[in-house]
């Protein structure tokens, strides 16, 4: 376990607070079978995973700021744009060197939580709760 979902990364709503904690197992798997060398099929199958349900969580989340006309709406669609960018620069990347995606990943894990749970999303907070 790399990183555990920890109450203070809650944005106030409860599904997508759930999003967030299976985002972040899916991330914690990933780089466990990354570093310890699994197979390609299985690394595989957590990274489809991983960009599914990195869509179907990013939509959720802008479907909302559409519905509370939250403002810095475009700001956070391009963060999510990184994060998909991101991930398919990884996954190519997975194909050649796997100890170099494994660190990428691990970057990512910490960095995306950091960076935009904990800031970008908690800003939507208060526009949620009015
Ligand atoms: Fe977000």
């Amino acid at each position: 376990m790399i990183l555990q979902w920890h109450e203070e990364f809650s944005v106030g709503v409860p599904e997508l607070d759930k999003h967030h904690r299976h985002l972040i197992e899916i991330l914690n798997a990933l780089v466990t079978a990354v570093n310890e060398g699994n197979n390609l099929k299985i690394i595989a199958g957590l990274m489809t995973d991983l960009n599914e349900y990195t869509v179907y969580h990013f939509n959720a989340e802008e479907a909302l700021f559409i519905k509370v006309q939250y403002p810095h709406v475009t700001q956070h669609i391009q963060e999510h744009q990184e994060f998909i960018d991101r991930l398919s620069r990884i996954d190519q990347l997975l194909q050649r060197d796997q100890h170099v995606a494994a660190a990428e990943l691990e970057e990512m894990l910490i960095s995306w939580i950091m960076n935009h749970i904990l800031t970008s999303d908690r800003m939507y907070m208060s526009y949620l709760s009015h």
